[in-house]
């Protein structure tokens, strides 16, 4: 693929303006959500389409999430249910995604949609992405903007690490506030599924729309979310979880008050979601030639923490 150099732009309204007019010309730019950056194209456009699976190096049967300005403005490409409506009008904008039927007029490339019969959608919760999309008055596919398996970025400078040749432009938009993907929900089925846990709880889509089950990770069976196969979110070197304290060589992710020998902590008052926030960037930060591996303390599996170790058993699958 030919290399560019990818332009930094303020996170301001002429960074706004110059992102919007790239995307609309077809090509790449990276801009941050409440969750990870987003590597956006337009997702009416073929070829942008296929110019982010080509910088990511992604599978071409992994789908990508459509993002748009406003809750109304999904029903021109899929098809939206009563479930749909009160999850959007309750968690939206925010980092909840649902997948639903898409509509055969829908003008979203179906490449977007890895030709399934179903499209991704979320209304992100950030003024930049929101921004952006305005501006660029077009649905927007955007993956998280790393290397495909690669760990997600939470800020620009990870963003520039992983794909800085590939984009035409990244909008620093600073650290992400949430740090882990949207949650995923699949309502294509009569039981609506999470196929990725994330900020929105399985609880609180309870609330709204009754149960709901969790898809155990497989990296067998068909993905149904490819993003749920088990290596995902690796960094190079080995992760392990639920570590006492460090083997030799290995480097210590902490979490909690009690974290001697730590080379980092991801909540020093063991608040999962400061952890959340933190996870990405410190294991990018500690997969380094210096560490031959890297040590993640324990953490409750109890809300945010479920979705935390949901990302760090992928990391530590080898
Ligand atoms: O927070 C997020 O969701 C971020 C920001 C940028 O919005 N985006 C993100 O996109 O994480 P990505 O492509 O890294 O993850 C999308 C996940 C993948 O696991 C993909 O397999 C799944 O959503 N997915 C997309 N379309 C799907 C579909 N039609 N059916 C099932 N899973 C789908
Ligand atoms: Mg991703």
């Amino acid at each position: 693929m030919p290399e560019t150099t990818c332009i930094v732009l303020k996170n301001d309204t002429d960074g706004i303006a110059t992102a919007a007019r790239s995307i609309r010309a077809g090509r790449l730019v990276a801009f941050p959500t409440e969750t990870v950056y987003g590597l956006g194209a337009d997702a009416t456009n073929d070829h942008a389409v296929a110019a982010i699976f080509a910088a990511k190096g992604r599978p071409h049967f992994n789908p990508l999430i459509v993002h748009f300005a406003d809750a109304d403005e999904i029903a021109h490409d899929v098809i939206v249910d009563d479930r749909a409506e009160a999850l959007a009008a309750t968690f939206w904008p925010g980092p909840l995604t649902l997948i639903l039927p898409r509509r055969r007029e829908s003008r979203i490339s179906l490449l977007a949609g890895a030709g399934l019969d179903t499209l991704a959608v979320r209304v992100p919760a950030h003024e930049t992405a929101l921004a952006v999309i305005r501006a660029a008055a077009c649905p927007i596919a955007a993956p998280s903007a790393n290397r495909s398996g690669h760990v997600s970025p939470t800020r620009a400078r990870h963003v520039l690490d992983d794909l800085g040749h590939r984009i035409a432009a990244v909008i620093d938009g600073g650290d992400c506030a949430v740090g882990i993907e949207s949650t995923v929900l699949d309502l294509s089925t009569p039981t609506p599924a999470v196929l990725r846990p994330g900020k929105i709880s399985t609880e609180r889509i309870e609330t709204v729309i009754g149960t709901v089950h969790v898809a155990a990770p497989s990296s067998l069976e068909a993905p149904k979310s490819p993003g749920r196969l088990e290596r995902h979110y690796a960094p190079e070197r080995p992760l392990r979880m639920n570590a006492d304290r460090a083997r030799p060589g290995e480097a210590l992710l902490g979490f909690g008050p009690d974290t001697a020998g730590a080379a980092l902590n991801l909540s020093p008052t063991g608040d999962l979601t400061e952890a959340a926030a933190n996870l990405f960037a410190m294991i990018r930060a500690l997969d380094t030639p210096e560490n031959q591996g890297i040590a993640v303390m324990p953490i409750p599996e109890a809300g945010l923490g479920r979705a935390i170790n949901d990302r760090l058993r992928r990391a530590s699958h080898r």
